[in-house]
């Protein structure tokens, strides 16, 4: 098993922190970060003689009461005892920056989209994790789940065992001391909803992501495995992938899609992590993120910043047609079709 290492080697101080599978290692000497990442040979040819693990530190996400319910990509899901509640527990990034991430995931040809620990996951996860910690604080539209308790921690020995026993690889799984968050919520009924009583609640939690949060989302298609139904018939958005957008962009409103594309490739130079952390959850491949992110922020802002006619008639065009009951915002695209498949 992938295990963090610490020894000092000739009075200097190297930790072997596995990542990616625990196929690779980052390494750190005396505080400072070496540029590549290492092979379990290499870390062994580097170190000698006895070797210790981190000291764990505590994590309580779970409760002994609490019983594997389901699992995605992005985290996996719990139940507890009180039968109106789950709670869902997700991986963060690391220490390794997710650019950093993203060149060794190239260079060894794996899936930055791969379950619990690609960087596309571990970034998506960071944006969901900071909505739910405020949802926690203050409660959002009734479109969102009701969240009852946010924690953020290193994931200690028994909550790895936990996730094993319920059924997470052993290879899917990060070392103990992997920087985790679970949050409690409500629990509803997963459903798919195939009818237009989905249009309003999706429009009140986009409008809220967007003027609370500078949010955008993406998989709020009826199909898209993310709905829950209250036993009051409301509908809940259970799942919901979402990205903030920097600041930079959002105080210097595109109002053409060139103008988007350019603000986006702006950040990439300024910040790569911030870059890649907003673009990457949007697309199968960046490109294809910073394209669906760019139709978005026009679209937002053709809605919010300087509304025009035009932008409607397109929408009702994209709807074959059909006039929208509500009126038309960014949220007015038809759900199988970018930017919200
Ligand atoms: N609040 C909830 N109430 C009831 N069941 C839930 C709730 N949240 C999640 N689940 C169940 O757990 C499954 C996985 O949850 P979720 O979709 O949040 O995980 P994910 O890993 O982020 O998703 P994915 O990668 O599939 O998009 C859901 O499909 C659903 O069956
Ligand atoms: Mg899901």
């Amino acid at each position: 098993m992938a295990q963090i290492v610490t020894r000092t080697v000739d009075g200097r101080r190297l930790e072997a922190y596995p990542v990616l599978d625990g196929d690779l290692f980052l390494v750190i000497v005396d505080d400072e970060r070496l540029d590549d990442l290492f092979s379990r040979e290499d870390v062994i040819r580097m170190i000698s003689g006895r070797v210790t693990m981190d000291a764990e530190e505590e994590f309580t996400g779970l409760e002994d009461t609490d019983r594997y319910l389901d699992s995605g990509q992005q985290g996996v899901v719990f139940s507890r005892a009180d039968p109106d509640i789950v709670t869902k527990l997700v991986f963060l990034p690391g220490s390794l920056s997710i650019g950093d991430q993203r060149r060794a995931e190239r260079r060894r040809g794996l899936d930055p989209w791969g379950s619990m620990v690609g960087s596309t996951i571990l970034a998506a996860n960071r944006h969901q994790a900071d909505l739910f910690r405020s949802l926690a604080e203050q409660s959002g539209p009734p479109s969102l789940p009701r969240v009852y308790e946010y924690r953020e921690g290193k994931m200690d020995a028994p909550t790895r065992r936990r996730l094993i026993s319920a059924g997470v690889p052993d290879n899917r799984l990060p070392p103990t001391g992997w920087p985790v968050a679970a949050w409690v919520m409500e629990r509803v009924q997963p459903v798919q909803p195939n009818d237009s009583n989905t249009d309003t609640p999706r429009r009140q939690a986009l409008d809220y992501l967007w003027k609370e949060h500078g949010m955008v989302a993406r998989d709020l298609a009826g199909d898209s495995g993310n709905w829950g139904l209250r036993e009051d018939g409301s509908y809940v958005i259970i799942d919901p992938l979402v990205v903030r957008i920097p600041q930079s962009v959002i105080a210097k409103p595109p109002l053409s899609l060139n103008g988007a594309i350019r603000a986006l490739s702006a950040i990439k130079r300024q910040d790569e992590n911030s870059y890649i952390s907003t673009v990457a959850p949007f697309g199968a491949t960046m490109t294809r993120g910073q394209e669906s992110l760019a139709m978005i922020l026009l679209s937002l802002n053709l809605a919010y910043v300087k509304p025009d006619p035009a932008f409607a008639d397109l929408v009702v065009d994209m709807r074959g047609g059909s006039k929208p009951s509500f009126p038309i915002s960014y949220l007015g695209y038809p759900h199988s079709q970018i930017p919200f498949m």
